[in-house]
Parts: structure tokens; sequence; C-alpha cells
């Protein structure tokens, strides 16, 4: 490098940084000013830079005057030009913070961000984030509210269905501790009796109250249909016999499920349970099951004469226990307290946490509960509504 060309390096590198110098002190004074004019200031102190290390340099570069002026001409021009371009960029970035703050604002009057922000990158990266938390949000707040209302309704089924139960405890244990008892073996047997149903009933609700809030964790396996029939037919099969009604179970063979054995296992008790008390002696309960292409299906059927048109709709309803009308004679009477009308709002909602269905129709005599569990699907929890 010849001694002319580090001198004319030296001189207009220090005529640019001089420029560079004032354009900081005005982005400093200016520092609050909208982004807009960013990129604009950057283009005017780049020109700038430019046009004072030609003028600094001229002399040194011995070029004509014409020349000179020409080469001036042509930096502010292209100046000019940059600074026009740089503030039409300038004016995309403020459009798409505007678009952000306005969303920003929404998202605080009303809780949901939902704007849409065009623009560079880093825009609308912001955006998706934003979306993102508001998505967040909105579902810790519908859980809250979930577990609010669970809470809530949890209170009023303990206060409404426990208070019978513990009328008849208190009279029973009052009527043995003033001694007027004639038999205490045959209280001591009832309270026992109704002991263990009011801890079952508890223990309904508070599964229920945990379906609803989406709290339930399933531990999903898979399994034979035909070994949790078999169990629950097993465990039936007492109740079934004081009862003098006949259990028949009939799996295809190799049917497997993906689900939790408990819930399952739980859901085939409690169909049963129901259709044993509500199928007189000598009738029989059938249960079914087989697999489809994409599903796997068992039917639960009874002999209870048929459930009440205006009654189908509602028996998987909670708290519901049916009318009293319509009931085969010899069936256990429906109102007779035996029941918290839990037990099939529990079944669905076990169900629909394996993202399957349950539907129950009249058949000849009866009526027949079939409960579907996709293949596919993965378990999750409920979308309780
Ligand atoms: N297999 C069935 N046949 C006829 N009616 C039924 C049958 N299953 C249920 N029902 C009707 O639906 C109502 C609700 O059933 P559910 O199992 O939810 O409650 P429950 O059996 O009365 O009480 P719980 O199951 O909590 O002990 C019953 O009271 C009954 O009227
Ligand atoms: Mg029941």
């Amino acid at each position: 490098m010849s001694h002319d060309e580090v001198v004319i390096i030296a001189i207009a590198a220090g005529c640019a940084a001089s420029v560079g110098v004032v354009g900081l002190l005005f982005a400093w004074v200016f520092r609050g000013a909208s982004l807009r004019w960013l990129p604009a200031g950057v283009a005017v102190v780049a020109a700038a830079a430019m046009i004072a290390a030609v003028i600094g340099t001229a002399r040194a570069m011995f070029i004509s005057d014409h020349d000179y002026v020409v080469v001036l001409w042509v930096c502010l021009v292209a100046g000019i030009v940059a600074a026009c371009f740089a503030s039409l960029v300038g004016a995309v970035v403020v459009r798409s913070s505007r678009q952000l703050r306005e969303g920003a604002r929404r998202f605080g009057e009303s809780g949901k961000y939902d704007a849409d922000v065009t623009g560079p990158a880093e825009f609308t990266a912001l955006n998706e984030e934003l979306r993102e938390t508001s998505r967040k949000l909105t579902e810790a707040r519908e859980r809250e509210q979930r577990l609010e209302e669970s809470r809530r309704e949890l209170v009023s089924w303990v206060s409404h269905d426990l208070r019978t139960p513990l009328a008849g405890l208190r009279a029973m244990t009052e009527a043995l501790e003033d001694g007027m008892v004639d038999d205490p073996s045959r209280y001591h047997r009832q309270i026992s009796a109704e002991v263990n149903r009011t801890v079952r009933m508890v223990d309904d609700l508070f599964e229920l109250s945990q379906i609803h809030a989406g709290l339930l964790d399933p531990s999903p396996q898979t399994i034979a249909l035909g070994d949790l029939v078999s169990e629950s037919l097993a465990a039936a099969e007492s109740v079934a016999a004081v009862k003098g009604v006949r259990l028949d179970g009939q799996v295809d063979p190799d049917v497997l499920v993906h689900v939790d054995p408990h819930a399952m296992s739980r859901v085939i008790g409690n169909l049963l349970m129901n259709a044993i008390r509500h199928t007189p002696s000598d009738g029989a309960v059938q249960i079914r099951g087989w697999s489809r292409p994409d599903a796997v299906e068992l039917s639960v059927r009874d002999g209870c004469g048929g459930i009440p048109r205006e009654d189908i709709d509602r028996v998987f309803d909670v708290a519901f226990r049916g009318g009293a009308s319509a009931r085969t004679p010899g069936a256990e009477p429906v109102a007779s307290g035996s029941g918290a009308g839990l037990g099939l709002a529990i079944v669905r909602g076990l169900i629909e946490v394996h993202r399957g269905r349950v539907e129950v129709e009249n058949v000849e005599d009866g009526c027949r509960f079939v409960v579907t569990i996709p293949t596919s699907d993965p378990v999750t929890q409920p979308s309780v509504g």
C-alpha cells in the first residue's frame, strides 16, 4: 500500500468517524423518538459520512473540480434515495409494533390475545409467543373454573346425599345409647351396612368431582377385554346369586383394549351392578365384547323391562335415579334410596377419559348399554364442559 493510499484511508476514516460521532449524539438526544426514524437516521448518517469522506479526501485524491462535484451529487442522490427507502422500512416496522401494541392492549382488556402481526421476524415471533401465552392463560383459567365448579358440586352433593344416611345413623346410635333397642345386633349390622354405603358414596362423589375437574390421571395398558370381563363377572357373581339373576359373558377371542384397567373394571362393575339391580329374579344379564376396525365395543344387556322414554336421556346425569314408573315387577323400587345416582355418571366420565362413548338403548324386555373405546386415539383428559 502506497503512502498516498494510507493518507487517503486515514483522512476518510477521520471525516466519516466525525460524522458518525455527530450521528451518535443525535441518536442519543432523540433516543425516545419513534423507531420509524431509526433506519432513515442510519441512512442519512451513512450518506453524510460518505460525503464528508469525499470532501476530506478530494484534495489528497487530486481529482478535478468537475469530478469532485459529480461525486458529491452522486453521494447526495444515493443518500436521499437510501433515506427514503429506510423510512419506508421504518414505516413497516412501526406498523408491526403498532399491531402488537394494539393486540397487547386488547389482551389486557379481554384476557385473550388475537392480534395478527405481519412484518419482521422478531415481531411475528413475539406475536406467536403472545398467542401461546394467551392460550395457556385461557387453559389455566378454564381449569381453575372447572376446579371451582367441582368443589362447589362436591359440597352440594355431599350435603344433599349424606344427610339422609347420617340422620338414620344418628337415630340408630341414639336408640342404642338409650337402651331402647330389643335387638342391638340387628342395629349394629344395619349401622355397619349404612356406614359402608356412605363410605362408597363419598368415594363415588370424590371420584366424580375428580373426573369433572379433569384431574383423573389414567395409566393405560393393553389388556385382554376377556380378562377384564371375567374379573368383573366374578366380583358380581355373589350379588347376582342372591338376587337370582343369571350372568352370561361372551367376549370374542383376542380382543385387546388400551385402557386403565382399574377404570375399565369400574365401568364394567357399575354397568353390571345396575343391570343386576334392575333385572327381576330368574332374569338374565348378558355381557358381550367384540372388536371393530377402529374400536372395541362392550355391551351389557339386562331384563329391566325398558327404561321409560322420558328417563333414557337422563340416566347418565349426576344424581339421576329414575322415575317411579315402567319398572318390571320384582325389580327393586327405583327410588328406594339404594343408589345415589352416581354410577352411570362415573361410567360416562371414565369412558370419556378414554375418548370413548357410552350409549343406552331399549331392547326387547330390557335395555342395553354399549361402551365404545376407540383403538387409535391416545388416552387423554376429557373435555369437561
Ligand atoms: N341397567 C339398567 N336398567 C334400568 N335402569 C337403569 C339401569 N342402569 C341405570 N338405570 C337407571 O338410571 C339411574 C341412574 O343409574 P346410576 O347407576 O347412575 O345410579 P344408581 O344405580 O341409582 O346409584 P349408584 O350407581 O350411585 O349406586 C338408575 O337409578 C336407574 O333408574
Ligand atoms: Mg348404579
